[in-house]
């Protein structure tokens, strides 16, 4: 055990926030705020920030507000602190999602928490075709292990038939969601124009103009809305080559707001786990964000479980693309 005095435990709380907004959230919403009281903080969500047509219960919220947690331990104990968690401390507080005092830990952290620590700022979403290299068994094995650290479970769709229904269920969830005006409103917000000064929403910088095409293909979302916005494709682009990658569900036990939060922990301990393989994540949630595709997908594909994400998983095609974030003061409150 080492001390700390209170203007290090303030820098290292302060800094855990900033590693914890770097965290992926559903349309980049980051539906996250913070208190910070000496040694302790607090993790709420943002209700504003919820996807009221999308995600009427909130269960990407938390997801993507697990993410941070997850960064906001990891980053303490990159720091030699050691994080104790509660999580839904007050059933009166829905929103109160965490409490978390940074205890002290011990002088070095062990090299996995620094190399995954390192993973934090280095993770992007992706939105495209993988390059066509295999991943591993042994590697594919360590993911499924950092999901089942946090009480989730990683499940492989190896099954071509398999592989193409949740291709095809994404395609028709796209479809609903682009022709109904109440989803494609939400895109719309969500989805700035290029010329904004926001930071937040995913912007034009943050997806391929024309995503090339896989097989089987899992449609993107529609974040352009027909108005040639995102980044041209380099020469190197869709030379035929682009690969759709491992297609994962990320699944839960329950399907409550702990078992979201657990599943947004999960997330981010097998993306920063990916990513430390040179791996990264594209997101297809449009048929979990359908109630009828979602249990479809969930009697169908999940067993006795509830899928909370599907991803495909690969080494990515293309530079990394850029994405934005709210500065810490937006999010961080100091608390008397
Ligand atoms: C719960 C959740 C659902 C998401 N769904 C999608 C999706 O369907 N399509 C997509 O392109 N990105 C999706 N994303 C990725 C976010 O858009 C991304 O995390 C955000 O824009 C920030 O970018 P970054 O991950 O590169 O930091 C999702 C992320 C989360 C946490």
């Amino acid at each position: 055990m080492q001390t700390k005095n209170n203007v290090e435990t303030g820098e290292a709380v302060r800094q855990a926030v900033e590693d914890a907004v770097q965290a992926p959230s559903v349309h980049n919403t980051q539906p996250w705020r913070f208190g910070v009281r000496g040694a302790r903080l607090t993790l709420r969500a943002d209700p504003d920030r919820r996807l009221g047509v999308a995600d009427p219960a909130g269960r990407e919220m938390l997801i993507s507000c697990g993410a941070a947690l997850y960064n906001l331990r990891l980053s303490l104990r990159a720091q030699g602190f050691e994080p104790v968690v509660r999580t839904l401390p007050d059933p009166d507080r829905p929103h109160l999602l965490a409490d978390v005092h940074a205890e002290p830990g011990t002088e070095r952290p062990d090299e996995d928490v620094e190399r995954e620590y390192a993973q934090i700022r280095l993770r992007h979403s992706h939105r495209g075709g993988f390059q066509d290299d295999p991943v591993s068994a042994g590697v594919l094995a360590a993911l499924r292990h950092a999901a089942e650290r946090e009480g989730a479970r990683l499940v492989q769709a190896v099954d071509p038939n398999v592989r193409g229904a949740l291709a095809a269920l994404t395609e028709a969830a796209e479809h609903v969601q682009r022709r109904t005006p109440a989803y494609a409103a939400e895109i719309a917000r969500w989805a700035p124009a290029p010329t904004t000064a926001r930071r937040d929403g995913v912007q034009h910088a943050a997806y391929p103009s024309r995503p090339p095409r896989t097989e089987p293909n899992f449609a993107a979302r529609d974040f352009a809305r027909g108005q040639g916005w995102g980044v041209e494709p380099d020469a190197s682009g869709d030379a035929g080559t682009s690969r759709t990658g491992l297609v994962v569900l990320l699944v839960t036990g329950d399907d409550t707001p702990a078992a979201w939060l657990d599943a947004g922990q999960a997330l981010q301990r097998v993306l920063l786990r990916a990513a430390e393989q040179g791996l990264a994540a594209a997101y297809h949630t449009q048929a979990l964000q359908v109630p009828e595709l979602r249990e479809f997908v969930r009697a169908r594909f999940c067993g006795d479980a509830h899928p909370q994400m599907l991803l495909r998983l690969g080494v990515p095609e293309g530079a990394a693309l850029a994405t934005v974030r709210r500065p810490v003061d937006e999010v961080l409150t100091e608390e008397p």
